[in-house]
Order: structure tokens, then sequence, then C-alpha cells
């Protein structure tokens, strides 16, 4: 299951995620928010981050107008390791090296057919594991420093 999360700079795209994950047969659930009413992105992300940090949700995708404050926002959440991308290849890679559990959108940066491909992208990458194992679970640790 996908969690989905959006302000109203995100909406759109979230609406079109959406037909996009559906002709994919991918279960989500959309936490909001639901229409164009100026809102604040941080409720949204916090949503999504603590459905994926309980193990309701595999992934989140969450949009806003950059993706920037999506992913400082999520990233505040145990466990959660968020990727702001504008590109295929970081999505790819966000995936194969830091096992990352949301992606962030940012609609006023990115035209919707890059969008599109970077969360096809992003949902059908890879944790490569190994040497990037390690790496991640330092992200985690803040003791022994
Ligand atoms: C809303 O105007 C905008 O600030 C928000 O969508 C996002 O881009 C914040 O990071």
């Amino acid at each position: 299951m996908i969690a989905l999360g959006a302000d109203h700079a995100g909406f759109e795209y979230k609406e079109k995620i959406k037909a996009l994950l559906q002709s994919m047969n991918v279960p989500f659930e959309d936490l909001g928010t639901h229409s164009l009413d100026s809102t604040d992105y941080p409720d949204y992300a916090h949503q999504v981050s603590l459905a994926v940090a309980a193990g309701k949700a595999e992934f989140g995708i969450l949009v806003c107008g950059t993706g920037i404050g999506m992913s400082i926002v999520a990233n505040k959440h145990s466990g959660i390791r968020a990727a702001n991308t504008e590109s295929v290849a970081g999505a790819k890679l966000a995936r194969q090296h830091n096992n990352a559990n949301i992606l962030a959108l940012g609609a006023r940066l990115t035209p919707w057919e890059t969008a599109k491909e970077i969360v096809q992208a992003f949902l059908a990458t890879p944790f490569e594991g190994g040497r990037h194992q390690r790496r991640v679970d330092k992200i985690h640790t803040l003791t022994n420093l």
C-alpha cells in the first residue's frame, strides 16, 4: 500500500498519481489534501510519515510545490528516509542506495510527464543492500558519535 499526501500545490499531481497507481493495480490510501484550498504541507507529511513508519504503508509519496518542505518534515520521523528529486535517475538511486521509503515531488518544479516517470521508477527499483545497508543503518544510529 502507498500512502499519498499533498498540499494545495501538490493536489493535482496527487490526483494524477492516484490514477496512475490505479492503472498499475497498486493499492493506495489518500491522506489528503482533498481540494485546492490553501493548506499546510506539514500536516500531510506527518500523516504519510506516520503511516510508513508504522508499517501501514510500504512507501509514501508526498507532493508540494517543491517537494522540499515535505521532505524536511518527513525526515524528522524515525525510520523515514524521504528523497526529494526532480529526476528519474535520482529516484532510482534513492531506492538503490538509500532505500528511500518516501518520495517527495515538487509539482511546481517537475513537469508531469517527468513526475510520472519518477513515481514509476521509484516504485519499481529495489534497494541494492550490501555496502548500502551499512550506510543506511548509520542514518538511524545517533549513538557512538
Ligand atoms: C506552498 O506555497 C509551498 O510553500 C509548498 O507547497 C511547498 O513548496 C513547501 O515546501
